[in-house]
């Protein structure tokens, strides 16, 4: 497969233009840049986290602190580096202090997200966290289904994860998230062959 980074693709760069841009909620004061995401623009597999923290908002990469760093080791676990994903997050401005990104925060970057989904079109899509999870699962509880894959009407995977950043604070959850993203290569295997067969 041929890597285009999404920083070259037109497509991904008029997307991250407008970001850059963006003012439609509070966290466009405080930010330092906006942290759009990273990885191919036709990688097969899409993790969606929560939001940029501080070495985030500093660099604008997702994912480059302790949590990355972590996220780094678990996609070892699936046989994968960063450079066969695409990484973002649901709001794609740090929260101050790094609190939870608000409900009418989620909601204005929500056009964003979609955007990324669509263009992507990832066979498989990772929720990192609950503030993902809540996309495509809302109302259920992390610790009840994660690691179970759910096949969207066109075929598609998403699978909800623990976030990264709760094994670190947590160190019993690391064996379970490294055991869930063990089984991710089996679901893009499953995924693939579901639109395949349309
Ligand atoms: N946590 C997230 O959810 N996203 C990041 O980019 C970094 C930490």
């Amino acid at each position: 497969m041929v890597i285009v980074p999404t920083h070259v693709d037109p497509a991904f760069i008029d997307l991250y233009e407008r970001i850059a841009d963006c003012p439609n909620c509070v966290l466009a004061r405080t930010r330092t840049q906006t942290v759009p995401g990273s990885g191919p623009a036709n990688a097969e597999v899409m993790f969606v986290g929560e939001g940029p923290g501080q070495r985030e908002d500093e660099r604008g990469q997702p994912f480059v602190g302790p949590a990355g760093k972590l996220l780094d080791e678990l996609l070892g676990a699936a046989g994968w580096t960063r450079a066969d994903v695409y990484v973002t997050n649901v709001v794609k401005c740090r929260p101050p202090g790094n609190r939870d990104p608000e409900p009418e925060e989620i909601a204005a970057c929500a056009p964003f997200l979609e955007e990324q989904l669509h263009l992507l079109d990832a066979h498989l899509i990772v929720t990192l966290g609950r503030f993902s999870m809540a996309r495509w699962f809302p109302g259920a509880a992390i610790s009840r289904i994660h690691g179970q894959p759910r096949t969207l009407e066109d075929g598609r995977i998403v699978v909800p994860m623990y976030h990264p950043a709760a094994a670190l604070r947590n160190g019993g959850l690391r064996p379970v998230l490294a055991a869930d993203f063990g089984r991710l290569p089996a679901l893009l295997e499953r995924a693939k062959a579901n639109r395949a067969a349309g």
